[in-house]
Parts: C-alpha cells; sequence; structure tokens
C-alpha cells in the first residue's frame, strides 16, 4: 500500500453545538474534553495514525480556541519547562510537530455537505479523509479511519464507515443500503438522510468518518438543499454511488456519540474506566 495515498484530513467544526448550551455559547463543541483531551485532539491523533500529516479544519464564528490549541503557548510552556507538570503538554507537543494545520471559516451553517464544500480551497483535487470530532472512536488494534485508508487503497473511491443501530434512532442518520462485496463492506445503491423508522430501508448508519475522493467537491456544488433545508453529504455521496462507487464499511470498534450529553458521559466513563 502507497503510504502517501491520503494525506490530508478535513475536520468540519463550524456547527453551533446547540445540545451542549450554554457550555457551547463562547466554546466550540469540538473542545471539550473527554478526561483531559479535547475531542478534535483525538480526531486529530486519528489521523495521524492513519498516515495524515494535514488537518485542514473548517470553523464558524466562536471557534478560535480550536487554532490555539494546536499551536504553542509560550507563556505557558515558560512556566511550567523543568517542573513536574512538563509531562501534561506532551502529547499536544507531539501531534503539533508531526502534522500541519490549516483553517476556513463556514460563513452560513448550511450543513455538512456545504462544510465539506466550504474546505475545498484547503483539499484541492486530492482524495481526503473527513473526521467529525463529535463521533469518537476507538480500537485497539487499527483505528477506524487507518482501516479505512486500507480500504481506499484497494478500490480507489468514496467510502463512508457505518455501524449497525437500532432502528429507533434511525432519524440521527444518514441510513445506507448496499450488497456486501467481502466481509464488512458494501457496495452502496441507496442512501437516506434521517429517516423516520418506518421509512428506514436498513439499520446501517452512517458515522463521522468518509474518505471521499475529490469529484464529491463538484458534486456537493450541485446538490440542493435536502433534509432540514441543509446540503446534505448523504444526498451528494448517493449521486456519486449512482455514477461511479461509493463504500460502506462497517467498522471495528467502538463509536461514541459526543454531540449528545449520553455518549459524551459514555464515552468519559469508558476513556476513565481504560486508564
Ligand atoms: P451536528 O448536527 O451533529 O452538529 O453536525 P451541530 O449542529 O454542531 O450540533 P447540534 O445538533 O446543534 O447540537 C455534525 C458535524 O458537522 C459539523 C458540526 O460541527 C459537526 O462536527 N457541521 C454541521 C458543520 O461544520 N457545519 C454545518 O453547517 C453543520
Amino acid at each position: 500500500m502507497n503510504p502517501q495515498l491520503i494525506k490530508k484530513c478535513l475536520f468540519p467544526a463550524a456547527g453551533y453545538g446547540t445540545r451542549f448550551l450554554p457550555a457551547t455559547k463562547a466554546m466550540p463543541k469540538e473542545m471539550l474534553p473527554i478526561l483531559t483531551k479535547p475531542l478534535i485532539q483525538y480526531g486529530v491523533e486519528e489521523a495521524i495514525e492513519a498516515g495524515m500529516d494535514t488537518m485542514a479544519i473548517v470553523t464558524g464564528r466562536g471557534k478560535r480556541a480550536i487554532e490555539d490549541h494546536f499551536d504553542i503557548s509560550y507563556e505557558l510552556e515558560h512556566q511550567i519547562k523543568g517542573t513536574s507538570k512538563e509531562h501534561y503538554l506532551n502529547e499536544i507537543r507531539s501531534v503539533i510537530e508531526q502534522c500541519t494545520f490549516s483553517y476556513t471559516r463556514q460563513i452560513e451553517m448550511k450543513g455538512l455537505g456545504h462544510a465539506i464544500l466550504s474546505g475545498e480551497t484547503l483539499i484541492g483535487n486530492n482524495p481526503f479523509a473527513v473526521i467529525l470530532a463529535d463521533d469518537l472512536c476507538d480500537h485497539e488494534g487499527k483505528g477506524v479511519l487507518a482501516q479505512m485508508v486500507a480500504i481506499y487503497a484497494k478500490y480507489k473511491c468514496s467510502i463512508v464507515a457505518i455501524e449497525e443501530i437500532d432502528i429507533n434512532e434511525s432519524k440521527k442518520y444518514g441510513i445506507v443500503v448496499g450488497t456486501p462485496i467481502e466481509e464488512g463492506i458494501y457496495m452502496v445503491s441507496d442512501m437516506v438522510e434521517k429517516p423516520e423508522p418506518q421509512e428506514a430501508p436498513s439499520n446501517l448508519a452512517i458515522i463521522g468518518r468518509y474518505i471521499l475522493t475529490p469529484d464529491i467537491f463538484e458534486i456537493i456544488r450541485s446538490t440542493k438543499a435536502g433534509k432540514n433545508g441543509e446540503i446534505q453529504i448523504t444526498d451528494a455521496l448517493l449521486t456519486q454511488a449512482k455514477k461511479g462507487m461509493v463504500l460502506a464499511y462497517k467498522f471495528k470498534g467502538k463509536r461514541f456519540d459526543c454531540g449528545s450529553v449520553d455518549g459524551f458521559v459514555e464515552a468519559t466513563n469508558y476513556f476513565y474506566g481504560k486508564q
């Protein structure tokens, strides 16, 4: 496998995070910590582990804390240098050394598809990964994105990570239908954004990990607003699946929906127990 295949990872992080108000009034949801580490740092570490070195972050108003987090705080470095507390910064220092960060703003929050399109200027004409940092993933072996990179190396097409959900939860997800082509890998034939349980065509739900080929940008540009008046990546991916091929991959590992309070608490307990 060519390790140079995918080097860029896009983090759409412009959403309002209303489910965490008032915590997210002046602080980005992506900076909420599970134990001592912000959600977005877990995501960046997963991308690094998958061989990526360029992090492209789509932010919005009030998200400056993300930029400050992935930068050096000279005052703080000076203050704790040589003290017993210095090791607290080891992980974030290592992240900053291993990759570069670039930022762009999504001016209007018109949905995930639109947020991804806003990142085009940072991605260019390359295949790229997408991480939604509020979906926190953990796996003892290879991380979820590294698993997907290995599949991309074989099939060279867009891939969405999926998991089986309770059908009553279908309204929260993009749902896929596909034909199995290998264990855990499906060729997508249909996708529906946030269907009612009785209308859900399956219980295979898309989670916040994608590998996208760059033709997706042109497709998003011509995708009309869908569910909730937002430009949905699910709609663009269905067009891509019909034109060519999109795969859905049932990943190995655990996923926590840290965009919800329940998922956030569950993740906190899980990572606390793992220490
Ligand atoms: P969510 O709908 O889960 O995030 O979007 P939200 O809107 O921030 O949260 P709530 O529902 O108000 O609590 C999934 C991901 O897509 C990003 C979000 O930042 C999140 O990572 N997103 C969503 C954008 O970047 N821009 C958008 O216009 C919409």
